[in-house]
């Protein structure tokens, strides 16, 4: 009986659009710190009797807490009378960085710059899992290997065949979800596919202007080690969102990533734009076990964290030593792919997230 008139009450009651924004205003973005109806993220709203649909289109497919917030709204609007069924569908539409990338490459929305302050410290390792796990969020991503000293991508990628050219442009190599390309194409003089130019400048611009990326959220660039004139100049080359820095985590390894950071300084006063540092990667940050699972610390723990604290910028995580990150490496599959369950491929998921939720908050806040 009660139930019934419970029932009989609810289909009374008239769900309008306007309630059910008002309901989502309680669902907020933790990174932005703003409700989701304000950030304008629900769209197409339909409400037939109780049955209410609509889409949440977020900032970047990568949100690191996507269900979190299905839920949130899903709660909220099932607890308004009158309310039986709520239908939400997550989407997401990558907002470009508001500078120029018209001229180089248009249909690429971010570009990622991957830096670190010396060699062997894991940085294509890094840029390639990276990629891999944006794309696998349903985000569409590039790799270029832009490091002159060890054009090392087509190795960790598992590509051995040389790119096709079309319409006089050079198509990236699609792999794993990613479309590659590498600065080495064009260096091996056998296999040169087209080199006009002897300068580093020259030939990363030419990788970005003569490739046909296509329409990309992410590009991830591979940029040679240290602070010497090859990176400065990719950095200026390439219009940047931002940059990431791989270190490990002695602590000699934190003066060296306090000497990219002033790098990139140097490189936002010369090109008079902001090159923010989306944040520091600590890589190698304690020794896996393969037969325990126990991380033994090789240095003294959480020297990412402290190093990304003094200096000022974002700690996006950290990645354990684990010997089949070089076997995977060598059979030039991805660690996230071959490894799909392992403590690292947990680590690269969870910072390829943190990072593209950081760019969504620069984007959207400029800070
Ligand atoms: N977290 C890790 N655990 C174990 N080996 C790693 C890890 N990260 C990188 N390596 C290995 O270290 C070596 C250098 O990595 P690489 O990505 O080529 O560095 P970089 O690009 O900075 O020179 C490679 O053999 C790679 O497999
Ligand atoms: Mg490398």
């Amino acid at each position: 009986m009660f139930g019934r008139k419970a029932t009989e009450k609810q289909s009374q009651a008239t769900v309008t659009e306007g309630l059910i924004m008002e309901a989502l205003r309680v669902v907020e973005d933790p990174d932005l710190h703003r409700d989701i109806v304000s950030l304008g993220f629900v769209k197409d709203l339909k409400v037939c009797g109780g049955n209410i649909a609509f889409k949440i289109e977020l900032t970047t497919p990568a949100c690191p807490v996507k269900n979190q917030l299905k839920n949130q709204a899903h709660d909220a609007v099932m607890a308004l009378d009158g309310v039986e069924n709520v239908e939400i569908e997550m989407t997401s539409n990558v907002r470009p960085r508001q500078m120029s990338n018209e001229e180089l490459i248009p249909g690429v929305k971010h570009v990622i710059a991957v830096a670190s302050g010396k060699g062997g410290v894991g940085k294509s390792t890094v840029s390639v899992n990276l990629a891999v796990a944006l794309a696998h969020t349903g985000a569409r991503v590039g790799l270029l290997d832009a490091d002159i000293y060890g054009p090392t991508i087509p190795l960790l990628m598992g590509v051995d065949d040389q790119p096709e050219m079309v319409d006089q442009k050079i198509v990236p190599i699609e792999r794993h979800g990613v479309m590659m390309m590498s600065l080495g194409f064009l260096l091996e003089e056998d296999r040169a596919v087209v080199w006009r130019g002897p300068m580093v400048a020259g030939a990363v611009r030419q990788l970005l202007s003569d490739v046909a990326w296509g329409d990309l959220d992410y590009l991830v660039v591979d940029l040679p080690p240290g602070t010497g004139d090859a990176p400065l100049t990719l950095a200026q080359s390439v219009p940047l969102t931002g940059v990431v820095i791989v270190m490990t985590p002695q602590d000699v390894a934190q003066a060296i990533a306090n000497k990219s950071i002033v790098m990139f300084r140097m490189v936002e006063q010369s090109v008079g734009r902001p090159v923010p540092i989306l944040g520091i990667i600590e890589n190698m940050s304690g020794f896996l076990c393969p037969h325990c699972g126990k991380e033994t610390p090789l240095f003294s723990a959480g020297g990412g964290t402290k190093a990304a604290a003094r200096l000022g910028v974002p700690f996006l995580g950290s990645i354990p030593v684990d010997p089949n990150i070089t076997i995977s490496g060598d059979a030039g599959v991805p660690s996230i792919i071959m490894d799909p369950e392992s403590r690292q491929a947990d680590a690269f998921h969870r910072i390829a997230g943190t990072l593209a939720a950081r760019i969504s908050v620069l984007n959207l806040t400029g800070k």
